[in-house]
Formats: C-alpha cells, structure tokens, sequence
C-alpha cells in the first residue's frame, strides 16, 4: 500500500526508515519530509500540515492506504479526524483525544479524576492569583504554559524569585503567545525521568521499549529546556518492575479514562514518567512518538511497524505480536548554535554520508536542500545514532558518527545517556 508520512524533523525521518522495510509498503509519500526522506520517499512541501482538507485531498489522490502523523499539531488540529472521515486509514488520535497534550490543564484534570499519579498542581488564568500561590508554596516548583509550546513552555524554577519571573514573562509578557494564557504551576518531582511510549487502539496497550531523553540544552543536565538533545533506549532505570507499574497505574488507567470520557485514544501514547522513591508519576503526556525517543526505539523493533499502524487503526491490536531486538540504541543530537534561542540557518553540511559509512543512522531533523548540498535549517539539526549490543558500544558508535560531521557553529552534548553508564 502507500503510506503517507506527515511531519519533517528526526522523527518522521525515523517513522519513514522503519516503515518502507515493511513487506506492506509500496510507494511512500512525505508533508513536507526533508533531504534525508528524500531517498526513501516522496516529499511535497507545498502543502500546510495544517490544512487537513488538502492532506484529505492529496492522499485521495496518491491512493493512500494508511497515513502516520508525526507532530502534535496537526493531530490537535484534528487531522485524524479528517482522514477517518473520508475513509483513510490513519495512526494518531482523533482531535479530542490528542487534547491530553494539547491542553496541560485537561490532563492534569484527568489525571486527578481517574487518579493517575502526578504532581500536585493549579491551574491560573490569573497571574496576582497564580504569584500568590507560588509564595505560599515556595520552591522549588514548577511552571508550564498551559497550551503547546515545542517542549519549551516549561520551567523548573529552583528558587521563588525565577517561578514569579516566569510567571510575568508567560502571563504578562506573553513569551509563548496564546499558550500562555493559563499557566499549570506543579510540584517539583524529584527522581529520574523515563520516556514510555505506547502502542494502543484504544483497549490493547503494547510498551515499547523504555528510553530516556535529555531535555537540556548543556552538559550535566544545565542550561535551558529544549525539545531533546539526545535519548538512549532501552532505559535501565525502566526495569521490567517500572515498566508493569507504569502500565498498571499509568497507561491503562490513562487509555480506559479517555474512553469513559468518550475520547477514545488510538495511536501512540506517550508518558513522560518521572521514576520517584514513592513510584512512578507523570510528567506529562504527549499524543504521539517522542522526538529523539523515536530515533532510537525504532530502530530495536523487530516488528512491522505498517501492521501494528493498521491494527490500531482498526482496533485490533490484541491480535499483535510485538517483539524487541536485544541491544542498545543511542542518538546524539547535533544542533545549530543559540538553540532553543535564536540561531542562524543555511550552513553547510559535510560528513552525513562518512557517519553512514561508520554504520551510524543519521536522521535528519532540521536541513533543506540548497545547491547541490544540504544545510541547516532548524534548531535541531540531525540525530546520529548508533546500534550495538550494549549501552556503552552505542554511545561509542554515535560519537565517532558525530565528529565525521560538520557544520558552522555545531553544537552536541557530549554526556548522552551518562545515567545509564554511571549505574
Ligand atoms: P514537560 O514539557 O512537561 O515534559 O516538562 C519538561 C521537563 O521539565 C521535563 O522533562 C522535566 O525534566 C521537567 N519537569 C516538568 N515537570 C516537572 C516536575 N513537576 N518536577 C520536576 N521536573 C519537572
Ligand atoms: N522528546 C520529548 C518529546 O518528544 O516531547
């Protein structure tokens, strides 16, 4: 069948290389896709992401039978919801299913009413209320934009004077736009993080493999928040005990919430769980693959990810077997300098093809085609992975991937998944 892909960061590029091995795939498609999709499928930039009558349109066209969406803002935007109408196959969750990411306040609501462990929190459209809040909590705390902010709407105030700062540049300041308006401000969860993303049609759940990302910006986890520079999979603080503690308390009283609340989520479920000393609790929850979780879960799947796709689609899944490769993925994320702030776009990239030669997947997240060459264009600009039978072969194999790649001003942290290897 053909299969379109919508998206064009790491993800997609990891999506679309997993799917075109399956014996299923014929002719792949890709909105927008980039130069690293391009060898493995069709991409089409003129369309929006966000014109779900257009993406109807083109998939009736090209003869789609299944589409997979990557980001979260198509999927909020309800574009499952547009293909299911019009008969098309689709993994992702409908529009108000996808609100458990789309709004931090609805899933803080769910989480309280279906009593899914979290952090205690509140919710303000008032930033008097909000700060006075804050003084009689104290810090550390926590403050989240309540809309969609690319993973940067967050911030982990150590002491009470950044949580009233945050608070102005969010609510007065409007630093995140819209999203901004209400504010979620939490208790800080002390412990590890882990990233669980899951299979579901909405009854059957499969885990996958547990990862971890690392979403500062610098070395040691410092500096500010960014959408990941790096993941490792399989997790070993995700032991198969936390694993089954989190599907018992997390993710299948989160998928059977969504359908007594009649949204029923299909798709991938992401939870984003911090591992405590009184067990595991949430973080938050995204409506699709992790990015750069996906870089490297993908790539230890021994499975047809196609067949999976349909069977959550048609609500099947039980009927699934999926199986795990034994080993260990890493990837490393190269990004242009200033990210999450402010950085240039256009340099040169030499080396991808060298990284490849080394046996390193290198998945493209923010380059464009310029003159026979490919260039930056995004903050985060490649993920390089590296597969071998073992954490710290992988990390090896990722890093000499890296340094055979080039550009003005790169920048990657050099501790990726030093957790694991410091255990
Ligand atoms: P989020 O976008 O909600 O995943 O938050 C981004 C990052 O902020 C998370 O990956 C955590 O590292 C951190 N974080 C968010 N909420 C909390 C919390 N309640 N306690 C401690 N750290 C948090
Ligand atoms: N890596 C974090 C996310 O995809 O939200």
């Amino acid at each position: 069948m053909n299969i379109l892909i919508i998206g064009g960061g790491g993800r997609e590029h990891a999506l679309l290389w997993k799917i075109a091995q399956s014996p299923l795939a014929d002719k792949c498609y890709a909105i927008p896709g980039n130069p690293g999709m391009e060898a493995l499928a069709v991409c089409d930039a003129s369309i929006s992401i966000e014109d779900n009558e257009a993406l109807v349109a083109y998939a009736k066209e090209k003869g789609i039978g299944l589409v997979v969406v990557g980001p979260e803002v198509p999927l909020t935007n309800g574009v499952a919801d547009a293909f299911e109408a019009a008969g098309i196959p689709v993994f992702g969750p409908s529009k108000s299913a996808a609100e458990i990411e789309g709004s931090k306040a609805f899933s803080k609501n769910l989480m309280a009413k279906y009593d899914i462990p979290t952090a205690k929190y509140a919710v303000f459209t008032d930033g008097e209320e909000a700060r006075t809040y804050i003084r009689k909590e104290g810090a550390p705390i926590v403050i989240k934009a309540d809309g969609l902010a690319a993973g940067k709407g967050v911030i982990v105030a150590m002491t009470e004077r950044e949580a009233l700062d945050a608070i102005g540049d969010i609510m007065d300041d409007k630093s995140f736009g819209t999203a901004g308006s209400r504010v979620v401000v939490e208790e800080f969860m002390e412990g590890e993080e882990m990233s669980l993303l899951a299979f579901t049609d909405g009854e059957t759940i499969i885990p996958m493999v547990p990862s971890q990302d690392h979403k500062r910006a610098l070395d040691g986890d410092r500096g500010p928040n960014t959408g990941g520079m790096g993941t490792y999979a399989p997790a070993p603080v995700g032991t198969a005990d936390i694993v089954q503690e989190a599907y018992e308390k997390v993710l299948r009283p989160t998928v059977d919430a969504m359908k007594a609340e009649g949204r029923p989520y299909k798709g991938c479920l992401y939870a984003g769980l911090m591992v405590t000393e009184t067990g595991v609790k949430v973080v938050e929850f995204n409506c699709r693959f992790g990015d750069p979780e996906t870089q490297v879960v993908l790539p230890l799947l021994d499975s047809d990810l196609v067949k999976i796709m349909l069977a959550c689609d048609k609500g099947t899944l039980s009927e699934e077997s999926v199986a795990w490769k034994d080993g260990a993925a890493v990837c490393v994320v190269m990004a242009a300098g200033g990210y999450p702030g402010s950085y240039d776009k256009g340099d040169v990239i030499t080396g991808i093809e060298e990284s490849e030669h080394a046996g390193c997947l290198v998945f493209h997240a923010g380059t464009k085609a310029a003159d026979g060459s490919v260039v930056t264009n995004g903050g985060r600009v490649l993920g390089v992975v590296g597969e071998a039978e073992d954490i710290r072969s992988a990390v090896k194999k990722a890093y000499d991937g890296v340094e055979k790649i080039h550009f003005k001003d790169a920048f990657y942290r050099k501790d990726i998944a030093h957790r694991a290897l410091n255990r």
